[in-house]
């Protein structure tokens, strides 16, 4: 009987890992019809891609002086004041981190009975605590949800990502909130100058020391890509793709269940199937699935029943030390495996369906600036993301994949520099 159960165990496993697998042909299909989604985007057709006008463009890497950037993205928010001396270097001279939900339960500010002056009041005072009261500062502000720009200093946050809820931050101007919270805490020394995307400043702090930066990724918490536009003005512009809403995608039973009890089902698809917000929930789903048989261990059913229980980082962490039994080890290590190596896969295609927007037949060189605990700390990720790239594409050698860690905040002070150099420019 128990011989048997383990047969069952191991064919089930091998269905969902073959469910998971991203084939070549199928990577091909993908970038082909992620580029239409980047043409239909730009050319304001309806697309799964909003390719959102940031009003930058890369630095020139003469920026410099003394700027703070709050980045907010969802679980911790980031103030660092930053010194930019050109050319691509940079010291952040001080830095507070502090998460969004406390971990003893005393405060979450990421919920639906949260208001936007509260959530607005917590990061001022975040500010707050790292700015001198004799100073006064420029302002970079990195915001790393959809948001509609029609200048680089105001942002209309379209909807949350990420399952966050706060009210009344939908369809406002993120920035105006942000200035009317900086007023309420008396912090008129605080000018903000700029607001980004994150995979915007992460690009922004590839590019002030790298020519060849031409396209910024977050592959963490959440996944996101922006690159450079080149525009019929001889100028070129960053892009917000928000391409974690990319849906034309080969989805399982479990990417389609985890969708549907989430807070915006439809939305955010490729992102449901490659962002550390849900690949530890994928495989709770498929777990869960696996336990019909009767096979893993029950105790683990115990501990994960909540959705959402089984973290990322917990997943990739996960050993025999969990006191769990043999089989439950190693159905978690199967089916993590499955899932990072399937995320890689499908953000790499999005990668090739860019190059080839950006390239058509030419073969040039490129940066692909990356941050994010999936890219950063998961290891073999950044293998499959260059395997992937290497096989399908014709710039053979000629695509580095650098981490830019933490660039998502120190881009916010590029922005803000270069917005105050051109202000000093004109006037
Ligand atoms: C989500 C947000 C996007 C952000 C990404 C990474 O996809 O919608 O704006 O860039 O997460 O943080």
């Amino acid at each position: 009987m128990g011989g048997r159960k383990g047969v069952v165990k191991m064919d089930f496993l091998e269905q969902v890992q073959q469910e998971l697998l991203i084939l070549p042909q199928q990577i091909n299909n993908i970038s082909n019809d992620f580029q239409q989604a980047m043409q239909s985007g730009l050319a304001k057709q309806p697309s799964s891609l909003k390719m959102l006008p940031s009003f930058l463009d890369t630095p020139s890497g003469t920026e410099h002086g003394i700027f703070l950037a709050l980045d907010f993205g969802g679980t911790n928010i980031r103030v660092i004041v930053v010194e930019l001396l050109g050319q691509g270097i940079f010291r952040i001279k001080k830095h507070i981190s502090k998460p969004m939900v406390a971990s003893d339960g005393s405060y979450n500010y990421i919920t639906d009975t949260v208001t936007a002056e509260q959530l607005f009041d917590f990061l001022a005072e975040q500010i707050g605590a790292v700015v001198e009261e004799n100073e006064s500062y420029g302002l970079g502000h990195t915001f790393s949800f959809p948001c509609c720009q029609n200048s680089v200093n105001s942002a209309l946050l379209l909807h949350w990502t990420k399952e966050i809820n706060t009210q009344g931050v939908e369809g406002q101007d993120v920035n105006v909130l942000l200035q009317q919270a900086l007023v309420r805490k008396r912090l008129h020394n605080v000018n903000p100058l700029a607001i980004i995307n994150d995979t915007v400043g992460t690009l922004l702090t590839a590019a002030y020391s790298d020519l060849y930066a031409d396209i910024g990724s977050i592959c963490g918490t959440g996944h996101n890509t922006c690159y450079v536009q080149p525009l019929a003005s001889g100028n070129s512009m960053i892009i917000n793709m928000e391409s974690g809403n990319f849906n034309k995608l080969p989805r399982t039973k479990y990417d389609l269940q985890l969708d549907c009890s989430s807070d915006k089902p439809g939305e955010q698809i490729l992102e449901k199937m490659t962002a550390g917000k849900y690949l530890g929930e994928l495989c709770r789903l498929i777990l869960l699935d696996c336990a019909r048989p009767g096979l893993l261990d029950r105790d683990f059913f115990a501990c994960y029943s909540r959705p959402y229980s089984l973290t990322t980082e917990r997943m990739v962490k996960f050993s025999g030390k969990e006191g769990f039994n043999i089989n439950t080890y190693r159905a978690v290590e199967g089916v993590a495996a499955a899932l990072i190596k399937r995320s890689a896969q499908l953000v790499a295609a999005t990668y090739l369906g860019i190059l080839q927007h950006i390239d058509g037949t030419g073969i040039k060189h490129h940066t692909i600036a990356i941050d994010g605990s999936l890219y950063e700390k998961i290891p073999g990720y950044k293998q499959v993301l260059e395997e992937v790239l290497i096989k399908n594409d014709n710039n053979k050698g000629r695509i580095k994949l650098v981490l830019s860690k933490d660039g998502s905040g120190v881009g916010a002070a590029i922005a803000a520099a270069s917005v105050s150099q051109a202000e000093r420019n004109i006037s």
